[in-house]
């Protein structure tokens, strides 16, 4: 079992986005996949909650929270069922953190490109590093560029991507931008797969070019989330082999 973690003490920085984003694209090749919802707010549960509710099928498991001293063991107990761990980690460096962490194969560190965030995601990279020499065992990480401006590549990330790069921390190449149907997922516990048929259904009657551009931005996202599921299973993969 790979087990995935998104770790970021600042609040809002995309972790459950993006944990969300990469569950869905690993069910979708066919990997099982499960997720660890340790977010005090515990947003994919309410989401998983909604599917059920409106006789939706949810493609992974999602297991909630547990006492913190039960953690590593609630993460062993999964080994045997599930290809994929990923876990979803509140913004704060609760103990809990520290025993989801300690069991880690790909600490994923969500931020957008501003130099404030990369403060903060510098916090998150210590905490790895501490947790690993606590373990005395290496726990890989990468930064991840998320709730990025889809269009261009600001200065700002540009510069923090280079800091990242002289100082020799892993970025993801592939970042995952901000994008509409990425909120929409969580507003109506939808998956992305489900976007086309719904917008096509929704915009029926509606001019072929308003169609066409919703459409457009519904299959950008589904491709940004692909292109970044692929770059996060190519870390893992390189990681395990180093
Ligand atoms: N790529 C994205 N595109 C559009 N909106 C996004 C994206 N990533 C995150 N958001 C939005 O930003 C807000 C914070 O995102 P998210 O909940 O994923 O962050 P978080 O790090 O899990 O927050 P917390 O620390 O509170 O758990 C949410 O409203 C979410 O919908
Ligand atoms: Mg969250």
């Amino acid at each position: 079992m790979f087990v995935i973690t998104f770790a970021n003490p600042k609040g809002g920085s995309g972790k459950t986005t993006s944990a969300m984003l990469l569950a869905e694209q690993i069910a979708l090749s066919g990997g099982q996949v499960a997720i660890l919802d340790l977010d005090p707010n515990a947003n994919i549960l309410a989401w998983a909650r909604g599917r059920k509710e409106a006789g939706r099928e949810v493609p992974f498991a999602v297991h909630a929270r547990p006492q913190a001293e039960d953690t590593v063991a609630l993460i062993d107990g999964l080994e045997a069922g599930t290809d994929y761990l990923i876990i979803d980690l509140e913004g704060s460096k609760d103990q809990i953190v520290t025993f989801a962490l300690s069991r880690t194969d790909l600490c994923v560190i969500p931020m957008d490109g501003s130099p404030m965030e990369a403060r903060q995601a510098a916090q998150a990279v210590r905490l790895v590093e501490t947790t690993s020499r606590m373990i005395r065992s290496p726990i890989a990480y990468t930064l991840l560029f998320a709730r990025t401006n889809a269009a261009f590549l600001t200065t700002d990330e540009r510069d923090v991507r280079q800091e990242m790069e002289s100082n020799n921390i892993n970025t993801l190449p592939v970042r995952i931008a901000r994008r509409a149907p990425y909120t929409r997922i969580f507003r109506d516990s939808l998956l992305l797969s489900e976007l086309p048929d719904l917008v096509a259904e929704e915009l029926k009657g509606k001019t072929v070019s308003v169609v066409d551009k919703a459409q457009k931005q519904v299959a950008s996202a589904i491709e940004n989330a692909r292109d970044y599921a692929q770059a996060v299973i190519d870390a893992l993969t390189q990681g395990r082999a180093s």
